[in-house]
């Protein structure tokens, strides 16, 4: 009731009449924040269209009140192996739900737009399939599905523009009385979405959600137990094992699992932040909504300036167009309004695209680049301007059995080079690899997830694991499980570039193979001239392979960081089903995807 309430209010405001005029719903699904940038987007176009919009992600919205909406645009991206992004999971459930009667949406006026990537086989099947199913349900569809790609030159803006555009043709046609309203311009800054209060004298909150529950919504604060280097200190990536205490929590994990954590910015990015806008990092608010987005559940209350920079803003990452359009609303120098204006046009995003996403720069590097209008910013902004930092996942590399009360990640820290003079290092691998045990207690809040890999629960069925570089990490935790369950038909190939520099927990597989529980294939790729990767050497080990496959149904499992490696894997598993079984191209083809359909092939891939 109090949302009807609140749509009722914002009717009221616009005297076109309750009835003429639509209250738009934009639902997101959205892993990465993509898709929850395009929701934001058409509810800021709505905002200027003057509708009464509501944002939501999908899972915090009641899926049965579907049935009393009007217009609805979802937003939804596909993760890797296609499927739906965590925070839409609930909502895809009850929606493929059999007993839902075929008429239920018919009052519903709605579109689909979908997020992906066309170099993954599973292009935007998210967003088709919701659109298939929407129709069945009886909804009307405004539009075709939209199929935005992040292949494009410019991003996905190509294809979510001009649909965007049609979308707004359809809604106007509809709703013929919205057509005499005159939109706001686009460089009329709408209001902010909370406003700041700041308090005198007043200390930031203790965390108490932190203790409450477990899962993202209270992490569990585990200590850190220590944090070592595993690559030779000579090579070129420093790799991180960690382990984490989790005695006194109530997380459990299984081999596959992942577990999740949101990064925090470098310090001196932090108080070079604070230094551009003129913020006192010990200065103390709290948020006031200014419409019916509720206050981050996450930032405590009071907050300080400090934590909300460190730990909420996403000043490291790449920012996106609507920070430019947002941004070039509070410009007064003239030059640095219209390279700002130049960067949110349409025209504008090869230039945009050059400046900004190739070369990885960075929110903060913008700021410092555009130094007059960022002095200009008004506090009230900050949440419109930056994303939330999002949560990121590991492979959980150890098992309970064999570590109890721990928790262990294997880290690649992130860092590489562009045109821009810093290197560019990944936020969280960086931030990781930062913190030191041995310096004092750390602690990390964290929770864990089901991960895309499932292991067999038959204690006969053997499993082979692809797994180069830290694409390793989730079967040194299946092994450990394995073995700990006396299951010792294990096969696993490594690969990395030197025997001497990078051959991770090498040890450990020693031992594992001298007590008869695994069998290790090795590929040093840079360790003489020509190239050895993992694929190679599962055609070397064909008839192994056969033999388990065809006769003993073994699992077979693929991790890794290599965009390519998956392929290339399972092309060399098509030629040892033509070699070993003697079947054709097309036919070994088709039991490589009638392994996939029943899991016994999976694969799971990071980058
Ligand atoms: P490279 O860096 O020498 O190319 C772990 O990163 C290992 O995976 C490294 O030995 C790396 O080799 C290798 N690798 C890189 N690309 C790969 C691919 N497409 N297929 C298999 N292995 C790959």
């Amino acid at each position: 009731t109090e949302e009807f309430c609140q749509v009722l209010v914002c009717s009221l405001r616009f005297p076109l009449g309750t009835m003429s005029i639509p209250s738009l719903l934009v639902l997101y699904g959205s892993q990465t924040g993509t898709a929850q940038d395009a929701a934001q987007r058409i509810g800021r176009q709505a905002q200027r269209r003057r509708l009464p919009v509501r944002v939501m992600a999908l899972d915090s919205y009641a899926v049965a009140d579907l049935i009393a909406e009007s217009l609805v645009v979802f937003v939804c991206s596909t993760a890797g192996q296609g499927e739906p992004p965590d925070n839409m999971k609930n909502f895809w459930r009850f929606l493929f739900r059999k007993s839902l009667p075929g008429g239920s949406l018919s009052r519903l006026d709605c579109a689909v737009l979908g997020l992906g990537d066309s170099s993954y086989p599973k292009f935007n099947f998210v967003a088709k399939k919701l659109h298939k199913r929407l129709l069945q349900l009886g909804a009307n569809m405004l539009m075709p599905v939209g199929l935005g790609d992040d292949q494009h030159d410019v991003g996905p803006d190509a294809v979510v523009d001009p649909w965007l555009a049609s979308f707004w043709g359809s809604v106007l046609a509809l709703y013929p009385s919205l057509t005499s309203v005159t939109p706001l311009r686009e460089d009329e800054r709408l209001p902010p979405t909370f406003t700041f209060h700041f308090l005198v004298g007043e200390r930031e909150s203790g965390d108490e959600r932190l203790r409450v529950s477990e899962g993202e919504a209270g992490p569990f604060r585990a200590r850190m137990v220590f944090n070592r280097r595993v690559t030779e200190p000579s090579h070129f990536q420093d790799v991180r094992h960690i382990e984490f205490d989790v005695t006194g929590s109530s997380m459990r994990f299984a081999a596959g699992d992942v577990v999740m954590m949101r990064p925090r910015n470098a310090a001196e990015d932090v108080q070079q932040f604070c230094l551009l806008l003129g913020l006192d990092p010990d200065a103390t608010f709290l948020l006031e909504p200014t419409s019916n987005s509720p206050v981050p559940a996450r930032l405590p209350r009071p907050c300080s300036v400090q934590h909300l920079v460190e730990s909420y803003l996403d000043i490291a990452a790449v920012p996106r167009r609507s920070f430019f359009e947002l941004l070039a609303t509070f410009a007064t120098d003239e030059l640095e309004r219209d390279k700002l204006v130049e960067f949110s046009s349409a025209a504008g995003q090869d230039e945009l695209n050059s400046y900004c996403s190739r070369p990885r720069r960075t929110a903060l590097e913008v700021l410092a680049d555009f130094p007059q209008t960022t002095a200009e910013l008004k506090v009230d902004y900050l949440l419109d301007l930056f994303p939330e930092i999002q949560p990121r996942s590991f492979s959980i590399a150890s098992s309970l059995k064999a570590h109890p009360h721990r928790l262990q990640i294997l880290v690649a820290v992130v860092r590489f080079q562009t045109k821009l003079q810093k290197p560019r290092r990944g936020l969280c691998s960086s931030w990781l690899a930062s913190l030191d045990p041995e310096k004092g207690e750390v602690c990390v809040p964290l929770w864990v997830k089901g991960g895309s890999l499932t292991f067999p629960a038959d204690a006969d069925t053997p499993v082979i694991m692809v797994g180069p570089g830290t694409g390793v990490a989730p079967f040194r935790a299946a092994l450990q499980e394995r073995l700990c369950e006396g299951r010792t038909a294990n096969v696993l190939f490594f690969g990395c570039r030197s025997e001497s520099k990078d051959f991770l927990f090498r040890s450990e597989w020693e031992l594992m193979v001298e007590a008869g529980g695994l069998t290790l294939f090795t590929a040093f790729s840079r360790d003489q001239e020509e190239k050895v990767y993992v694929q190679r050497r599962v055609r070397e080990n064909a008839a192994l392979l056969w033999e388990l496959i065809s006769r003993r149904k073994a699992c077979f499992y693929i991790a890794g960081n290599a965009k390519q490696m998956p392929a290339s894997v399972c092309d060399s598993l098509k030629e040892v089903f033509q070699q070993e079984g003697g079947v054709s191209a097309d036919a070994a083809a088709q039991m490589l995807a009638a392994m996939e359909k029943t899991s016994r092939l999976q694969s799971e891939t990071w980058s």
